[in-house]
């Protein structure tokens, strides 16, 4: 099959998967029997174009980065919104990289809906559908024979759903434990160094990490729309986001920082999920005081870590990026290349 593909959203990851598929087209062509066509882009800020026949992925990144006006593509049909996109083109697998909303999920969750409605196939990264429905989303991907996949919104390109879900698959899997929001542990690595909590913020947006709206990086809804999708996904837990106890980074000093290393301590923003007795699953996101020999003590900077707890493997750890342009481009990647393999 050759996928052709719709991107709603064209920010950051867009981009950052824009450019993987450009310089990996022959790669993925020879080595995963992976052909594709960019059909469409529909983004509210920077416009939309659409040709049947494919769109120049290299012109549209210079656009981007020249005038940020998609609409300035020299040739194909302009203006089409986003649901009109996902409709009236000739796609067949939709990229669901809008912003992430997680009190409502929207306009995502009606993306995904109707993605899956007109019997297209969708990857998203975006966090809102997945953390507030994810079971409601893969039976409408189900009823109408076509796939769903997201592993970016978990540690972005860093395999850690997919390593829950097909490789620690029957392993019997307890526990979840780590460090899942980037923006939070720049922010801690940062102050840490010596750089004031405003600037360590401001620097994790600069540098793609912190989400719209960043208070949902530092308050830690973030980190817990993530254990919530991973206990969904991988622990057949059926939580909803609003029931884990939730704490944020805010309340933490510089002082409570150069306090906790010379008592030989590292605050850690910690989200957990833990399957109980009574076959209950547990969630929670708080600031932990990690001792300095902990391997997620060692965790520095936008990279997070995982560590699964498992029956017979006991403890097995996946250590990599958590977010930014070309990891969370890329993980929408892994998920296509997941659906090609399926689908051929
Ligand atoms: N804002 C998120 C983070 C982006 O900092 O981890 C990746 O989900």
């Amino acid at each position: 099959m050759e996928f052709n593909i719709a991107f709603i959203g064209f920010g950051i990851v867009g981009q950052g998967l824009a450019e993987i598929l450009l310089e990996q087209e022959n790669e993925l062509k020879e080595n995963h029997n992976f052909e594709y066509k960019v059909v469409a882009i529909s983004d509210t800020m920077k416009g939309s174009v659409y040709d049947e026949n494919g769109l120049d992925i290299k012109k549209l990144l210079d656009l981007v980065n020249s005038t940020g006006k998609i609409e300035e593509y020299p040739s194909g049909i302009k203006g089409w919104d986003s649901l009109k996109t996902i409709t009236d083109t000739n796609s067949n697998i939709i990229l669901e990289l809008a912003w992430t909303d997680l009190k409502t999920g929207e306009p995502a969750i009606t993306h995904v809906k109707t993605a899956l409605k007109n019997k297209k196939h969708v990857v998203m990264t975006n966090k809102g559908p997945i953390a507030l429905m994810v079971r409601k989303l893969l039976d409408i991907a189900k009823e109408n024979g076509v796939e769903m996949r997201y592993e970016g919104t978990v540690l972005s390109g860093t395999p850690a759903l997919n390593l829950g879900l097909y490789n620690l698959a029957g392993a019997g899997i307890t526990k979840a434990k780590g460090i899942v929001n980037g923006t939070t542990n720049y922010i801690l690595t940062e102050m840490e160094k010596g750089l004031g909590y405003d600037e360590a913020l401001e620097q994790a947006k600069e540098l793609g990490y912190a989400e719209q709206d960043p208070t949902a990086d530092v308050e830690g809804y973030d980190a817990l729309g993530k254990i919530v999708i991973l206990a969904n996904t991988v622990m057949g837990a059926n939580l909803s986001k609003d029931e884990p106890p939730c704490e944020g980074i805010t309340k933490i000093t510089s002082e409570d920082i150069k306090k906790a290393k010379e008592e030989g301590y590292r605050w850690k923003l910690i989200a957990g999920a833990e399957i109980k007795e009574d076959g209950s699953v547990k969630a929670y996101v708080k600031p932990e005081k990690i001792p300095l020999d902990h391997p997620l003590a060692s965790i520095m900077g936008p990279i997070n870590a995982l560590t699964y707890t498992t029956k017979y493997l006991g403890d097995v750890t996946i250590v990599g990026p958590g977010a930014g342009k070309l990891p969370t481009g890329y993980s929408v990647l892994t998920d296509i290349l997941d659906i090609n393999r399926l689908v051929k």
